[in-house]
């Protein structure tokens, strides 16, 4: 597998749709308690550029969930790190790098659910609704592809690639 010659989306059209997602949550979590409950590893740098980009208050914590064997779902999802924050009664935003299958983020769903929160929120940057096997929405999402892998930006092929500031489309080597 190799990576696309040129970038599917630089660190700056990147920062575009962060910005405006940054925009909307600040609106919606005004004077609510909120805990943006970042999804490692993928999240890494989107929650980070999109929390210092918010204008409300927000605590932060973290949650890993992995679900990924290679380039293909195996739908199981296992929580390596579960929430350190109490979430009950809290308002809570999930912070997902992508949303392809769906199950990585229900599963997540279900265990913030439990926790008894006031509310519950997806924001994922990149969104592929094509690929979905549960019915699922983000409620916040910045960018939707079509049925591609993409890495770059905090997400990985094999923990390769996290580090990139863009994204790169994950191709077949001829
Ligand atoms: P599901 O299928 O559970 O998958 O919605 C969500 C998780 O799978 C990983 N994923 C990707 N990682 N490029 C990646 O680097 C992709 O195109 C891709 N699609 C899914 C990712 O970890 C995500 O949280
Ligand atoms: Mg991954």
């Amino acid at each position: 597998m190799k990576l696309s010659s040129s970038p599917l989306y630089t660190a700056s059209q990147i920062q575009e749709r962060v910005e405006v997602l940054a925009e909307k949550l600040s609106q919606d979590y005004a004077g609510r308690e909120t805990i943006a409950l970042i999804v490692l590893k993928g999240a890494l740098h989107f929650g980070s550029d999109l929390l210092r980009k918010m204008t409300v208050p927000v605590s932060i914590d973290f949650i890993r969930a992995k679900s990924y064997k290679g380039a293909a779902s195996t739908g199981r999802v296992e929580f390596l790190v579960p929430p350190s924050l109490p979430l009950k009664g809290k308002h809570v935003v999930i912070i997902e790098d992508i949303l392809d299958t769906g199950l990585t983020a229900n599963a997540i769903l279900g265990r913030v659910n439990a926790a008894k929160p006031a509310s519950v929120a997806i924001c994922s940057l990149f969104d592929k609704p094509k690929c979905r096997e549960v019915d699922l929405r983000g409620d916040y999402v910045g960018i939707e592809l079509e049925r591609q892998f993409v890495v770059g930006y905090g997400m990985d092929y094999e923990e390769r690639y996290r580090e990139l500031p863009d994204v790169y489309v994950l191709e077949e080597e001829e």
